[in-house]
């Protein structure tokens, strides 16, 4: 087999990520430049904020990540692949137009790359042994979705959130709670919820799980998360909580986690159901995106898939289930294989259903 290298550009969020990968899952080099001093600030990500801050950094970015593989664009990169979508617009079309010239100047082909995919791709570059079909947990900060793999470009939703993202409920509690974020590649509000919660006891305070008194069915196994956050809310007026006693911060956010992962445990059940139901052959449980980098969330479903279901979980290193470049270059790697090239005349797909 023949061998070829990637060059993966990720803007679709706040991290402007480039990774550099070869066929046989060699990594070759990355780097990132976070913009959580930006955002932190303002609460949250600016979507213009951050538009320029890819603008200023992405050519710098490109040329570290060179520069850490010891590459040379022109002799040694055969295949441009940039994040196309689901993402924030003005985010994306700074990378979309980078990787667009890049390719073009260059004579490389192009891959546009849809950002969800590259997340769940992640594991079979972490797990070379992972085959089609496998059920996948997708939870991010834009999205929290229950896919059925077939193959590359081929997936099932299952389920999807009817209102907020797992991630953007972490962001939302954490700020709620005035948590710092924590600081680095894996930090962030949620990760700063996270750490909070380790040290909590998630019984002292009571918060309902979400979709409950609605009909449990498995055709619809679609999650909701911006009733925990308003629960959460609740809970602080109506206890009139201390937010200066650390403990009770620790507490409430031990208590929002728990509960967290009890909707998705439920809500992964009845996709497992589904699947049963269809004499589906699973070779995994896939689980990934920046939620997925959460120690709790993963032994939590650890135990679901081994103990329930006799599935492993395949669940990527932190540092590759939040954003970054290799995942993309890795994405362009597989759908390149199967000849899935793309026009230079290419745009953003801000919303792209997988
Ligand atoms: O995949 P990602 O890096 O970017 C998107 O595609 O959205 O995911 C970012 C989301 C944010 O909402 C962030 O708070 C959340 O993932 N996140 C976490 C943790 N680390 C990142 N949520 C819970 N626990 C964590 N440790
Ligand atoms: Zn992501």
């Amino acid at each position: 087999v023949e061998l070829f290298t990637a060059l993966g550009i990720e803007t679709s969020c706040d991290d402007t990520a480039v990774g550099i990968i070869r066929s046989d899952r060699n990594i070759l080099g990355e780097a990132i430049k976070l913009q959580q001093e930006i955002h932190e600030p303002k609460g949250g990500v600016v979507p213009t904020l951050a538009m320029v801050y890819h603008q200023t950094f992405l050519p710098q970015v490109v040329k570290s990540a060179l520069d850490n593989a010891r590459l040379d664009v022109v002799r040694d990169i055969d295949v441009i692949a940039v994040t196309r979508g689901p993402g924030l617009a003005p985010c994306l079309s700074v990378g979309l137009n980078a990787a667009k010239t890049l390719a073009i100047v260059l004579g490389k082909p192009l891959i546009g790359v849809h950002h969800m995919e590259a997340h769940a791709l992640t594991a079979r570059l972490t797990n070379p042994e992972l085959k089609f079909p496998f059920l996948v947990l997708l939870i991010s900060g834009g999205h929290t979705l229950i896919l059925l793999a077939h193959g590359i470009n081929k997936y099932t939703q299952l389920a999807t959130t009817l209102d907020d993202a797992i991630g953007e409920a972490f962001d939302k509690t954490a700020r709620l709670l005035g948590l710092p974020w924590l600081k680095g590649r894996n930090g962030g509000p949620g990760a700063a919820l996270e750490k909070f919660a380790a040290a909590g006891d998630p019984n002292r305070y009571q918060i309902p799980i979400p979709m409950t008194k609605e009909k449990r069915t498995k055709e619809n196994p679609n999650m909701s998360f911006s009733g925990l956050k308003t629960s959460i809310n609740i809970l602080l007026e109506k206890e009139n909580l201390d937010l200066r006693d650390f403990q009770v911060k620790r507490d409430v956010a031990a208590a929002f986690q728990a509960t967290a992962i009890r909707h998705l445990s439920d809500k992964l059940n009845l996709a497992f159901d589904w699947c049963k139901e269809r004499d589906l052959a699973l070779n995994g449980l896939v689980a990934s995106g920046g939620a997925a980098s959460n120690k709790a969330i993963r032994t939590s479903l650890e135990k679901l898939a081994h103990d329930k279901y006799n599935i492993e979980l395949i669940c990527p290193p932190p540092h590759l289930c939040t954003d970054n470049g290799l995942m993309i270059a890795w994405a362009g790697i597989e759908r390149y294989r199967v000849g899935l090239i793309d026009d230079y005349t290419i745009n953003h797909i801000p919303k792209w259903p997988i």
